[in-house]
């Protein structure tokens, strides 16, 4: 495997433009993602989150801007970047008809690995599905299929995973399930760009958050980061502390009291 100079973040964005016909979706998108750790791009549905990701991912090509994922240029050595990452979509990409060990199995031969069976064995045991792992995948909860699709996009051990709205129609519990999946991911030292519109999502599982508004990153950096955009709190008879929702309202002005703190224009 390909592995960019350790010391380059595992993802540099610079001013990335993007518009379909006259919708300016990006305008202006910058940010990097250290080696490391689970990295939240988190906007409002339509915000742009699956056009930036598919743009790191090669499948789309930028307006304007540069990117470059594990030190390789997304424009110009996509080969490289694609050979360095894997990306996983809101929906699933399992087969209903095989079982979760089939798929493994199978992405593993397409991916002309040896020991393809023990590869699906060792994935199963890491996602809590060996007792599954027999079973037809049509029988599964969404958060089983879920998993087993991290599971099959880590085959290969990509250094750098796309997760495009990894929990977006899942289940509370579901959710959890993920949740602690991508942690783990991010604990073995894979770099995780997950996309998400939920605010608790990114508060809970992210180490480093980027909010994606209006074409552009208002605001990047860890939650106690965030929260100190926020003018300091009155003295009350209780204190509360802000959430992310907070931040994430004051941020792009639908409160009215913090304005555009954090903008960066
Ligand atoms: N292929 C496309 N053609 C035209 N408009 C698109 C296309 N893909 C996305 N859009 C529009 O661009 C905006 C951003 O979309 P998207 O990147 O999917 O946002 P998000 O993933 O944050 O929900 C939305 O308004 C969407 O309707
Ligand atoms: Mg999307």
């Amino acid at each position: 495997m390909k592995v960019g100079q350790a010391q380059e973040p595992a993802i540099h964005v610079r001013g990335l433009e993007k518009s379909y016909k006259t919708l300016r979706v990006l305008r202006g998108v910058d940010f990097d993602v250290a080696r490391g750790g689970v990295f939240a791009l988190l906007g409002s549905n339509g915000a742009g989150k699956t056009t930036a990701v598919k743009i790191l991912s090669t499948l789309l090509k930028a307006d304007a801007g540069t990117a470059s994922v594990n030190g390789f240029d997304v424009a110009t050595q996509p080969a490289d970047v694609r050979e360095s990452i894997s990306l996983t979509g809101q929906f699933a990409a399992v087969d209903e008809i095989l079982t979760g060990r089939e798929n493994l199995v199978l992405v593993a031969r397409l991916r002309h690995l040896r020991h393809p069976g023990k590869i699906a064995d060792e994935l199963l045991d890491r996602f809590s599905l060996t007792d599954a792992g027999a079973r037809k995948v049509a029988t599964y909860s969404g958060g089983m299929r879920r998993r087993l699709d991290i599971a099959m996009s880590l085959i290969g051990n990509p250094p750098v995973i796309f997760l495009d709205e990894p929990t977006t129609g899942l289940d509370p519990r579901a959710r959890i399930e993920v949740w602690q999946a991508v942690r783990e991911l991010a604990d073995q030292g894979t770099t995780v760009l997950l996309t998400t519109q939920y605010l608790d999502e990114a508060e809970h599982l992210a180490d480093r958050i980027a909010i994606l508004h209006e074409g552009r990153i208002i605001a990047n950096g860890t939650l106690p980061e965030l929260k100190r955009l926020l003018p300091p709190a009155k003295v009350e008879y209780v204190e509360k502390q802000p959430t992310l929702e907070d931040v994430f309202l004051a941020i792009i002005g639908d409160d009215g009291a913090a304005g555009n703190a954090g903008t960066d224009d």
